[in-house]
């Protein structure tokens, strides 16, 4: 597990490799695609997402930004995984850019297998690791601009767990950092109120400081999407 993207290595890649945003973009991937998106096309730079969209046919493609926790002007998406519906995403290619996940997804794109997690995917990511049995798997939360975060920990955390409850491995097998074991620490003891403990959290109090309550109950709840969001080619994730 790695924390942020500053703290990721860039002279190796593993076998695979999970970016992680619980508060959103994770969230808002997992959902883009389990409601029917065609793809989701992940940039850090917001003018060459645009430069990109536009050789899209606009019926066929969605523009989401975020910055600071607010939708960027003059898109039609900001980071919510709650306008992700059906009707507004079905058939159409999200390209998303947000302030610290994107960002996570860049640093790991060169990996020969890349997906994307969170709390809501957390059964399909286990299930396609059980089943690849990759040798080496990076966790990379996103963080804060360079600093830890709870969300993203007790994911990477509650991935871990279920590996070790699944697979004959102890979590000092499985660790090849410490944080692994904090990690699994950290959802053994919220994983009943994994609510309260975003309400803790520095981006989760952001959040609610945007009155984006709803997101953080929804990010908050675990194994209710069944996909598994999974590179193609760098920035474009497809469903499995
Ligand atoms: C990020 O990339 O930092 C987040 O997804 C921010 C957000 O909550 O929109």
């Amino acid at each position: 597990i790695y924390h942020t993207p500053e703290l990721t290595p860039s002279d190796t890649t593993p076998d695979c490799a999970i970016a992680v945003d619980v508060l959103r973009a994770t969230s808002t991937i997992a959902t883009v695609l389990a409601s029917g998106g065609e793809a989701v096309q992940a940039f850090s730079d917001l003018d060459q997402l645009i430069a990109v969209s536009e050789k899209w046919p606009p019926e066929k493609r969605l523009r989401a930004g975020e910055r600071g926790g607010a939708k960027v002007a003059g898109f039609e998406l900001g980071n919510s995984p709650l306008d992700c519906t059906r009707e507004v995403v079905q058939g159409r290619r999200l390209f998303i850019s947000t302030t610290n996940g994107t960002r996570a997804l860049q640093k790991i794109q060169h990996s020969p297998s890349v997906i994307t997690a969170a709390l809501i995917n957390r059964g399909a990511v286990v299930r396609y690791l059980l089943d690849k049995q990759p040798e080496t798997v990076w966790i990379v939360g996103s963080g804060w601009e360079g600093s830890f975060s709870l969300e993203d920990t007790v994911c990477a955390g509650a991935i871990a767990h279920s590996l070790v409850e699944n697979c004959p491995i102890s979590p000092v097998e499985l660790a090849g950092n410490d944080e692994v074991i904090g990690a699994i620490a950290l959802y053994s003891q919220w994983q009943n109120d994994l609510l309260g403990l975003f309400h803790q959290a520095s981006h989760g109090q952001r959040l609610l400081r945007l009155k984006s309550q709803e997101d953080l109950k929804y990010c908050a709840q675990v194994d209710i999407l069944d996909v598994l969001p999974i590179q193609q080619e760098p920035g474009v994730l497809k469903s499995q």
